[in-house]
């Protein structure tokens, strides 16, 4: 089976653009999210766009900053201040990675958790780590969702992350816990990867190495979800795990794209509801 991200992406958005006319129906207020950019990398220029777009298409307040490459941090945490203090805006995201100069820890220690979309801040990590209510990452969520769409059984089942970013790699491993897998969290430096691999039922590959998880390494009838988002060697987009081979083997697995891309922005935006309603107490 082919994880189909872009058709369950899209179903989300709908849902999501139906609860923005509901809140504007009960509180007479529209949903609004913040995007902050700063400089010019060219996969970031690419990302945020897409998420205004979607903003758009749902009907939600979309603001964006984009903010020149030598934006100073005093100048990008009073931006942030503003922000919070904002009523118009409901969810904030500082997209990543940020300049030199700037302490990305320092900024989402400044975002306000309520408004904090991407759950990265040090309450909402906090609080996934300690099984505690919050807003989760977007990508981990649209990963556990292509996991349930695809039927995948969790309780049990060893699952292996590949990457331990704090974006992708811990987040979804405290997901996958969180619904009772055994997870193993494999990096870098993890030894014989591909026989991790091979016991794998379930793996999320989340390293940005273009098809470094070989086919051959897969279980037969795992469950394989692609974070990955690459140029190979002839410059084709592709993911983290050599997709030809990989799907002889695996039950179900994503495309690159069309697979996790999708559902990262379908729950930043689905976060964004989840925030108004809170700040809004229509929860
Ligand atoms: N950079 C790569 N992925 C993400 C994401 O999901 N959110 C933000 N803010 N930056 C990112």
């Amino acid at each position: 089976m082919i994880i189909d991200g872009k058709a369950i992406a899209a179903r989300i958005r709908a849902e999501v653009a139906a609860q923005v006319r509901e809140i504007e129906k009960r509180a007479g207020v529209r949903p609004g999210l913040a995007l902050i950019r700063v400089g010019n990398d060219p996969a970031s220029e690419i990302y945020v766009r897409g998420k205004a777009k979607a903003c758009q298409e749902t009907g939600m307040a979309g603001f964006e900053h984009i903010l020149p490459e030598e934006t100073t941090q005093p100048a990008l945490l009073e931006l942030v201040r503003k922000l919070n203090g904002d009523q118009t805006v409901h969810g904030v995201l500082v997209q990543l990675p940020l300049p030199r100069q700037i302490d990305a820890g320092a900024v989402l220690d400044a975002l306000s958790p309520e408004k904090d979309v991407d759950g990265f801040g040090p309450i909402n990590a906090g609080a996934l780590f300690t099984g505690r209510k919050g807003l989760r990452p977007c990508t981990p969520s649209g990963i556990l969702r292509l996991l349930d769409e695809a039927e995948t059984p969790l309780q049990g089942a060893r699952a292996l992350v590949v990457g331990r970013s704090n974006i992708v790699g811990k987040p979804v491993a405290m997901l996958l816990l969180e619904r009772h897998a055994t997870v193993t969290l494999a990096h870098s430096r993890t030894a014989a990867l591909d026989q991790e691999v091979g016991r794998a039922d379930v793996l999320v590959a989340a390293v940005g190495k273009a098809e470094m998880i070989k086919g051959a390494w897969i279980k037969l009838g795992a469950t394989v979800i692609d974070v990955g988002m690459n140029r190979n060697a002839a410059g084709k987009l592709c993911g983290d795990v050599e997709f030809p081979v990989a799907s002889q083997r695996a039950r179900a697995i994503t495309p690159v794209p069309g697979g996790v891309g999708p559902m990262t922005i379908a729950y930043l935006l689905s976060n964004t509801i989840q925030a108004a309603k809170a700040q809004l107490d229509l929860s």
